[in-house]
């Protein structure tokens, strides 16, 4: 396991000194992941203060004392979000941070999958802060640093998709959340693909690439394997490789041959993807991505609908 996979980050807004776990808290300097205070000593107002004054709005738990702090924050999230004190980005943050944990637990304990229900009472917080305050959407995926970028990423692509099938179709509010379940474990045939590819630094060859395209088809697989996944759910991940033009993968299928739900899941992926940092390069700007996607991606996206969500994140109609 990396070591950022060892340590979970934690927002400071999410911690209620009088009711959080005894866990021990670490800050980062540099790669290095520090003490702040061990379990036993409890987190006083005064830490809070110290950590505002020094603008340290992330801390870090170790991976294995996790469990009682997910559960905590899954507990208290409705009281969180329905709570009138806290501002809209702060919720954002706090619900960004509890999704994220979700996606971490999925991915180093895949038997947490059969929990659906989890996933739905989480999707379904997703959607009701996202229709409730459009304006804090960018606090769904500011929380932490590109280490934890397929966590986040999973988070935002559930909530994009989520707001273009709510604006571009109207379906009921079960199917909203099939949406955002496929949307939020879109990756996750990720975990069949062994770490020293997923790691690698450097360009993949061509058999690297072969088996990470394998992850759209080995994560719908391990789904239905389950059980409990709507067809809208399972089109997600399975095909939001396909390309509009037939560029894609597994199956290479053409134009509306391709779920409407993955054709969005799709454009949300590449729109997220290219609105975060990467090791490899920087973030675009919003409008900068919209542009992108518009000039470079014509073709390999539904046009139509490329055009809707372009107006559902706020871009303006093009000047071509
Ligand atoms: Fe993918």
């Amino acid at each position: 396991m990396s070591q950022q996979l060892q340590y979970r980050p934690i927002i400071t807004a999410c911690i209620n000194p009088a009711s959080f776990p005894s866990v021990a808290l670490y800050v980062k300097s540099g790669p290095n992941f520090v003490l702040y205070k061990p379990a036993e000593r409890p987190l006083s107002q005064q830490d809070l203060q110290r950590l505002e004054q020094s603008r340290t709005d992330t801390l870090y738990i170790r991976s294995e004392e996790m469990g009682p702090v997910a559960e905590f924050l899954e507990e208290t999230i409705t009281g969180i979000m329905d709570s009138e004190s806290l501002q809209p980005q702060v919720k954002g943050q706090i619900l960004s941070q509890v999704a994220m944990n979700y996606v971490m637990d999925l991915f180093t304990t895949p038997d947490k999958l059969t929990d659906v229900e989890r996933c739905r009472h989480l999707v379904r917080q997703l959607m009701n802060f996202i229709t409730q305050h459009p304006n804090a959407f960018d606090s769904l995926h500011a929380v932490v640093e590109h280490d934890y970028y397929t966590f986040v990423h999973s988070v935002q692509v559930a909530s994009l998709s989520m707001l273009a099938h709510a604006e571009i179709y109207s379906l009921p509010l079960y199917e909203l959340e099939d949406v955002g379940i496929g949307g939020i474990l879109h990756d996750v045939g990720m975990i069949f693909i062994p770490n020293t590819i997923l790691d690698k630094p450097d360009a993949l060859s061509n058999f690297e690439y072969t088996m990470i395209k394998r992850h759209a088809q080995r994560g719908y697989e391990c789904l239905r394997d389950l059980g409990g996944f709507s067809e809208i759910s399972l089109a997600a991940v399975r095909f939001h490789h396909e390309r509009y033009n037939g560029d894609g993968y597994p199956f290479s299928l053409v134009g509306d041959a391709i779920p409407r739900t993955a054709q969005i899941t799709a454009i949300c992926d590449v729109y997220s993807a290219l609105t975060s940092n990467r090791p490899y390069r920087s973030a675009i700007s919003n409008q900068e991505a919209l542009t992108l996607m518009e000039r470079e991606g014509r073709s390999i996206f539904n046009p139509d609908l490329l055009a809707r969500f372009k107006k559902i994140v706020g871009g303006s109609p093009s000047e071509e």
